[in-house]
């Protein structure tokens, strides 16, 4: 649907009344309404530099979800306030790790005599107290645009990774790209004791994945891709490494949000694409490239709930309140865990 055009206009005036002392930073999931209005547009990893390299703006807006303002905060100096529009726009999979019980799982490999071994990775879908346990603990972040050079760094300074908080990053990293085997990773359940493994299992084990998950790329299916690709011959599938092992194994291309879009632009006129990622980039992508045929993955997968909390009225609020000399919904990490996660952020950072 359209704007509100009353809502579009009052977006224009209160980035106009604030000029360069705000910087809106927008997610590829984010939605059209709000991505008319972002300063630059990027996957995870783009974003966490754009917000690095912008120190003269007071205010960074960032139109995304809860873990990436957390590290913009962590990246920006402290005169600089992060605002999310909403606080509700969370994320499923950061969730899904929480740091009491990755410190449990952390003493449980001590117990074993292998924490020396392990090298902690957290995708940067994880909450700053994740970053945090691993900076403290002489890991690294990464996101699905540097995993693999990130698990190539850890394995020069161990022989085991514990990755959290996405099993599929991990997994279809480990497999596709370091050539490990299915064999060579176990599943670390937090809610089992010992993680449901065996000490055997955990000293054998090259990857330790931890058992989280993106909601949204979990629901496609290798269904998905047999059927696309049974409806539509020729197609390219193209998806995102959140995705499942056997979906990826089966895709024809995988890469972070960024890489999507760099695929769709340089494929040839003509050519077709089934995209397994989020639907608001896939709709803005088949729009802005009507001379290709563009289609979803799967039509039963839905919209990221939590990034699309984030709407044109939350982002003119913040903006408007900006302009009164208020700060709404400012994110803030604490000194203690905002050091130790900006430095796994900028051991990420200084990857090759
Ligand atoms: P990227 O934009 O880094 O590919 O991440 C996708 C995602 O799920 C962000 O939440
Ligand atoms: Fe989290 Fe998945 Fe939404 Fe990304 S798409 S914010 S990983 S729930």
């Amino acid at each position: 649907a359209p704007s509100d055009p009353d809502l579009v206009e009052r977006a224009k005036r209160a980035k106009a009344a604030l000029g360069d002392r705000v910087f809106v930073l927008g997610h590829h999931y984010q939605r059209d309404e709000v991505i008319q209005f972002a300063d630059v547009t990027g996957d995870s990893f783009k974003l966490a530099r754009e917000a690095a390299a912008r120190p003269d703006a007071e205010y960074i807006v960032f139109c995304g979800v809860h873990f990436m303002a957390e590290s913009a905060d962590i990246l920006t100096s402290d005169t600089q306030r992060v605002v999310l529009p909403d606080l509700a726009a969370g994320c499923s999979m950061a969730d899904m790790a929480a740091l009491v019980q990755v410190e449990k799982a952390w003493e449980h490999f001590a117990a074993l005599g292998i924490a020396g071994d392990v090298v902690p990775v957290t995708y940067m879908n994880s909450t700053a107290d994740i970053k945090g346990f691993v900076g403290r603990n002489d890991g690294v972040v990464c996101t699905s645009s540097n995993a693999e050079t990130a698990l190539r760094w850890s394995f020069e300074r161990g022989s085991k990774v514990f990755f959290l908080p996405d099993q599929h990053l991990g997994r279809n990293t480990a497999v596709l790209k370091m050539g490990m085997s299915l064999d060579d990773c176990v599943l670390y359940d937090p809610h089992k004791p010992g993680g449901g493994l065996t000490d055997q299992q955990l000293r054998d084990a090259k990857m330790i994945l931890w058992r989280g998950h993106c909601s949204v790329h979990g629901r496609f299916t290798l269904a998905s891709v047999e059927d696309v690709r049974a409806r539509v011959p020729g197609v390219n599938v193209l998806v995102h490494p959140e995705c499942r092992h056997e979906v990826v194994t089966a895709a024809d291309h995988v890469g972070s949000t960024e890489y999507i879009i760099k695929m769709i632009e340089a494929a040839p006129a003509g050519s077709a694409w089934a995209v397994g990622t989020e639907l608001n980039l896939v709709r803005r992508l088949a729009l802005a490239h009507p001379d290709k045929q563009i289609m979803f993955l799967d039509r039963n997968v839905c919209y990221c709930s939590t990034m699309n909390r984030i709407d044109l009225p939350h982002l003119v609020w913040a903006l408007e309140e900006l302009v009164a000399g208020r700060v709404p919904n400012e994110i803030t990490v604490d000194a203690d865990t905002a050091h130790y996660a900006r430095v796994a952020l900028d051991r990420m950072l200084a990857l090759p």
